[in-house]
Formats: structure tokens, C-alpha cells, sequence
């Protein structure tokens, strides 16, 4: 065991509040649905049966639709702002009202192959997280392509992505608010003001209908379909699948949904820049952004090496990559939360991707400039492309847990 890895196990102890764990305390001190999946494949390497239970507990707040919430409030912490009050979620436990990318299915799958004898676990798990999956299908779903109502449920809060469906909002009526984050970040590296006025208009309108989503399709003005949400939940179908057939259980539905998430996937192709972005539902426009989320393809299995040029070109960019936003994009940011800096667990579902199309060069090329970038800045919650530099949060949950399972010389499925 190297130093950091002693520093990443560490890392995972102290954010670990019992049963879950805490993206890093102060900024984030709830649990966060892929947060806490990654944190499970961090465990993994040295704690199999914590490692079930994080993905456990984050299911035990999955509401009565099916939707698995993006942030579980267990207990109430006044340093983070908006809380349980705000959202007004409807489930089991004070929750947030939207969800995240689905990745569980695939680590349940990862963990499953890690060590068989947890298949009882493994079981267990599989019907909610196929409720999970009839969710995305039935509400969130434009022709196969994944749509999400607010930023945030992709996880890529403040990409560029955002600011054309952005600007059509105005974000009335809502009252005012202090931020939290940014006494615990510098405001260089968080989302805007104008960015957060909206955020917020957008959880008033879901919490006012009481979540209701067949009532939010019709009302919301932001509507948006997004590689991070479609290219997971098809490569997390097709893991369920496999999951389900082990335990006997119907694939029907999960045959449809890959086919019919297979065929969504081209309306997010953005044929006059050549790569995969979203697609604005209201306004019917590409956003023209090329991001660390549009080289999940690979991961997804869909697109041959449609994205390889772009790829190859942004890796030999930056010292370090994959960066969140093309750095040739006007909007690029490269110590800015979505909008340049580099995210390891993207990097980790990207080198996946990679793998498994056959570009092994590039995969491990990849993983070996992601822990350089680890080892020598240490785990941040992002990092600056252009020399590394720490950025966000520090002691991240998810940079540590990546670094166990994946980066590290030491992990066992490297
Ligand atoms: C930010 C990130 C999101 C993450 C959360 C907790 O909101 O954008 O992806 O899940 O923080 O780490």
C-alpha cells in the first residue's frame, strides 16, 4: 500500500457517517446518490460487505415512482444550502426531488463480479433499481433520448450546456437566499449567481406541484435531453439485464428500453460539430458543447469511434484531461466547476468506455494521467487541466474512491 492509498482509505473512513458516506463534510454533508455509488467501489477493495450497504442505504430512499433521489438528507446540517425544507421531497426520507445518473446497476453489477458470495445482496437490490430504471422510461424519456429537469439531476451543475436553456428563464418569484457553497469554495471555482437564481426557480417549481411529474413535463420551461443521463442509464440497462437474467427474472422490458435508449441516443448526435451534446426539448437546438460527458459513448456502446477525433484532439489539449468543457469552446473555464475542470470519475467511466471498444493504448493512457494528476495534487474535488492544481472540495469522497478501485498502480481491477 503506497502513501496515498493509506491517505484515499483514510479519506473514505472520515466521510463515512454510518451506513453512507459524505461527498466531503461542510460542503456536501448528505448523502449523494452517485456519490455514494463510487464510494461502494472504493470500499470494495477493502470492505465488501460496507460496500453493499452504501449502495442499501441510497436505495432505501427510493420514492413510491420509482425515482431514486439525488440527495438524501439522513440528518439535517445547516452548512448546506438549499436543504429538506426547500425540496419538500416525498419519499421515505427527507430527499431532494430529482434524481441523478443512474449508475447503480452497473457497480451493483462491478461488485457482484468482485466477489460472488454477496449474490443475496445483489438480489435484493435488483427489482428496486429496475423501478429505478421504469422511471427514467416513463417520465424522462423523448424518443429514447434521456431528458432531465434541472442541472443538477445530471450532475454537471454548471456545463455550458445549460446557458442557452438557461436564457430563455426568469426566474421569478423566488426569495432571496444565502448561498452556503461559496464559504466553503472560492467563488472562481462554483456556479454564478445568475446560474443559482435559476437552480432555484427550478426546485420551487417541482416542490410547488409536489413533484409531480406529469404535471412538470407539461409546466417546465427546461426540459433538456443529456448524454451524462441517456449513455448511463443505457449502460446501466444493459448491466440490469445481465443481473436479471442471472436471477431468473423477466428481461423483456430491459430488451425494449436498451433498443429504444439505443435509438434516443442518435437525437443527441449533433451532426455539424460532429459530436454527442444535448438537446434542448423546448427550443428543439443542439447546445454545441463537446464535454467529458459526450465521450461516454463508449461507455453507453453506442457510436463505433464517432468521437475519436474530438478525443484525440482535447487529450493533447491540456496536461491533464479529460476536461469537462472543450477547451477551444468560448466558454471554457478551466478552474470552474463544470465548465473545464477535470473530473476523475468521469475519467474512470470514459477509460471503461474505452476498454471496451478496444482502444486499450488509450484507456491506459488515460488512467495513468488521471493518478499522475492524483498522486502529485492530491483528492480534490476537481482539477485544473491545464498543470493539475487542486480545485472545489478537498478530502473528496469520490476522487479517493476512484484512486482505490481504478487509478492507483494497486487497485485490483486496474
Ligand atoms: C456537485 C456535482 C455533482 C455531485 C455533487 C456532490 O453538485 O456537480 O455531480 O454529485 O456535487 O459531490
Amino acid at each position: 500500500m503506497t502513501t496515498r492509498d493509506a491517505e484515499a482509505r483514510a479519506i473514505l473512513k472520515g466521510n463515512d457517517r454510518g451506513g453512507y458516506t459524505v461527498p466531503t463534510a461542510g460542503l456536501y454533508p448528505y448523502q449523494w446518490n452517485w456519490d455514494s455509488v463510487f464510494a461502494a467501489i472504493g470500499f470494495a477493495e477493502h470492505d465488501m460487505d460496507r460496500a453493499w450497504t452504501e449502495i442499501e442505504t441510497l436505495m432505501s430512499g427510493q420514492w413510491p415512482n420509482g425515482m431514486v433521489p439525488h440527495i438524501l438528507f439522513h440528518k439535517v446540517d445547516p452548512s448546506y444550502f438549499p436543504g429538506p425544507d426547500i425540496w419538500r421531497g416525498v419519499g421515505p426520507i427527507p430527499s431532494s426531488g430529482i434524481s441523478q445518473p443512474p449508475i447503480a446497476a452497473t457497480f451493483t453489477r462491478w461488485l457482484l463480479e468482485m466477489d460472488g458470495t454477496f449474490k443475496h445482496r445483489a438480489r435484493a437490490l435488483v427489482p428496486g433499481l429496475i423501478d429505478w430504471h421504469r422511471w427514467f422510461m416513463t417520465w424522462r424519456n423523448e424518443g429514447g433520448a434521456i431528458v432531465v429537469t434541472h442541472p443538477w439531476e445530471t450532475g454537471r451543475d454548471n456545463c455550458p450546456d445549460w446557458d442557452g436553456p438557461f436564457a430563455a428563464i426568469e426566474p421569478e418569484g423566488i426569495e432571496d437566499y444565502y448561498r452556503r457553497d461559496t464559504t466553503h469554495v472560492v467563488e472562481e471555482e462554483r456556479p454564478r449567481r445568475w446560474d443559482y437564481d435559476r437552480y432555484l426557480y427550478l426546485v420551487k417549481l417541482g416542490a410547488e406541484c409536489g413533484w409531480d411529474e406529469a404535471h412538470l413535463r407539461e409546466i417546465t420551461p427546461f426540459r433538456v435531453a443529456d448524454p451524462t443521463m441517456t449513455f448511463t442509464l443505457l449502460r446501466s440497462t444493459r448491466d440490469l439485464r445481465v443481473l436479471a437474467d442471472r436471477m431468473d427474472l423477466p428481461t423483456d422490458d430491459l430488451d425494449d428500453w436498451i433498443t429504444e435508449l439505443e435509438g434516443g441516443s442518435e437525437r443527441l448526435w449533433n451532426a455539424e460539430l460532429g459530436t454527442y451534446d444535448c438537446l434542448d426539448i423546448r427550443s428543439g437546438q443542439h447546445t454545441g458543447v463537446v464535454s467529458n460527458a459526450s465521450f461516454l459513448a463508449w461507455y453507453a456502446g453506442v457510436g463505433g469511434d464517432r468521437m475519436q477525433g474530438h478525443f484525440d484532439r482535447i487529450t493533447r489539449a491540456t496536461r491533464f484531461y479529460v476536461p469537462s468543457t472543450d477547451p477551444a469552446h468560448p466558454s471554457y473555464e478551466p478552474k470552474r466547476y463544470w465548465r473545464g475542470p477535470v473530473w476523475a470519475m468521469m475519467n474512470m467511466l470514459i477509460a471503461t468506455g474505452l476498454r471496451e471498444a478496444g482502444h486499450d493504448e488509450r484507456a491506459e493512457a488515460l488512467r495513468v494521467n488521471t493518478r499522475d494528476m492524483i498522486a502529485e495534487n492530491g483528492f480534490a474535488e476537481y482539477f485544473d487541466p491545464r498543470d493539475g492544481a487542486a480545485a472545489g472540495g478537498r478530502n473528496f469522497t469520490w476522487t479517493a474512491a476512484i484512486w482505490l478501485a481504478w487509478a492507483s498502480d494497486s487497485a485490483r481491477r486496474a
